[in-house]
């Protein structure tokens, strides 16, 4: 190891399925973008197409199969013994489709950033494209937050928001949110890994000025 990967942050990250929004972080990483070391890609979901892709970059890759459980709670206990076997600074939730127990959260409260496809606190919980088009929004967006014990409920780090068009449906709309997700997710975890992002006392602050209620918010109509 040398000096400069020791002085990294290790991050650990979560998904259930394609992976994109890990794709957006290797590729960042491995532009020299984040001063971060990918230290192990774990999936609940043994098919998940995301193990692939840490696999190609050569990022170590577990799984911990949830139906293999009887519960939340002993579920969370294997998850949380595997990920802190990685020693991370930041575990990275990227499409990780699981309700966590409380001791999970409490246990990396200020530590586990989570991405969620719409402007929250609107819209916690699954189906959000559709439900924005249903409700007739006008615009629609992702969030990046700390994770708490409350589902999409944590402290908001990071929003872009996207126009909803009139011929948009669920799947035009959720491509559109996507393309942010891959903008705000490496910039978020960049923040991090260089001390200027945090939680503290239940607030987030970027470079220690305490954010609004909607975090930061990402201008999605320039770089
Ligand atoms: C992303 O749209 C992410 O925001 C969403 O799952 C998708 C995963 O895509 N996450 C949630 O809904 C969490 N509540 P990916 O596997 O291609 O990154």
């Amino acid at each position: 190891m040398t000096d400069a990967d020791s002085q990294r942050t290790r991050v650990v990250v979560l998904i259930s399925g394609t992976g994109s929004n890990l794709q957006a972080l290797i590729n960042a990483q491995q532009a020299g973008e984040l001063p971060i070391e990918l230290v192990a890609v774990i999936s609940n979901r043994p098919e998940a197409k995301g193990l692939k892709r840490a696999e190609r970059a050569g990022i170590p890759t577990c799984v911990v199969d949830h139906t293999q459980f009887d519960g939340r709670e002993s579920f969370d206990q294997a998850l949380q013994r595997k990920i802190d076997a990685y020693q991370p600074d930041l575990i990275v939730l990227a499409g990780f489709m699981r309700i966590l127990t409380e001791a999970f959260t409490r246990h990396y409260e200020g530590r586990m950033l989570n991405i969620h496809p719409s402007l929250l606190p609107k819209y916690q919980g699954l189906n959000t494209h559709e439900r924005a088009l249903q409700a007739g929004d006008e615009e629609h967006g992702v969030t990046i937050h700390f994770v708490t014990a409350e589902l999409d409920g944590g402290p908001i780090a990071l929003q872009a928001r996207v126009p909803v068009l009139p011929d948009d449906d669920a799947t035009s709309l959720a491509q559109r949110v996507l393309v942010q997700e891959h903008r705000i997710y490496p910039l978020a975890v960049k923040w991090f890994a260089e001390g200027r992002l945090r939680m503290v006392d239940g607030r987030v602050l970027l470079n220690s000025e305490p954010l609004g209620p909607s975090g930061y918010p990402i201008d999605t109509h320039t770089s």
